[in-house]
């Protein structure tokens, strides 16, 4: 039986999968948010809807692109959109597109980052898995 509905696993269009207030603890030595914060954020965001069309656990094998477009501070509200750029046999290709919303304002979202990242399902072996 799939872990998820047909409908997740066939995703045509970007989701929102991470939704997060930036804290303090995640800032770097300057006070803006720290780049590896939000790179995990996004990680674990394109690795939701990889999860979703692979049916399956997923590793991160390659980040072919990640662009910090904007600083992120304390107190943004984060979300983090990811859509499917290639299927392959066992391997998907994830955009992930990250907002930030200031001052709980909606008219300040912005982009503020921009990443392109391949997961492999993984079988029970934790070796490539073919996505039905
Ligand atoms: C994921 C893993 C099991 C894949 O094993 P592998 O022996 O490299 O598998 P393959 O060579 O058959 O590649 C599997 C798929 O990944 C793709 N792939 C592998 N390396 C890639 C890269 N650098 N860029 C893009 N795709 C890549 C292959 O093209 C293949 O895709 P396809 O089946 O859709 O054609 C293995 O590389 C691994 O365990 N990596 C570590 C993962 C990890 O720990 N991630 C977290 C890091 S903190």
């Amino acid at each position: 039986m799939s872990k998820y509905p047909i409908e997740e696993r066939n995703p045509g269009e970007r989701q929102l999968t991470v939704r997060v207030l930036a804290m303090p603890a995640d800032t770097n030595p300057s006070g803006h948010i720290f780049g590896g914060w939000l790179m995990s954020q996004v990680d674990i965001a394109g690795s939701i809807i990889a999860m979703q069309v692979a049916d399956a656990r997923v590793a991160t094998v390659a980040v072919h692109d990640f662009q910090f477009e904007k600083p992120v501070h304390v107190g943004d509200l984060v979300s983090c959109y990811a859509e499917v750029e290639r299927k392959g046999n066992t391997s998907i290709r994830v955009k992930v597109e990250v907002y930030a919303e200031r001052d709980r304002n909606p008219h300040t979202v912005g982009r503020v980052a921009v990443a392109s990242i391949t997961y492999v399902g993984l079988d029970e072996n934790s070796r490539p898995k073919l996505i039905k």
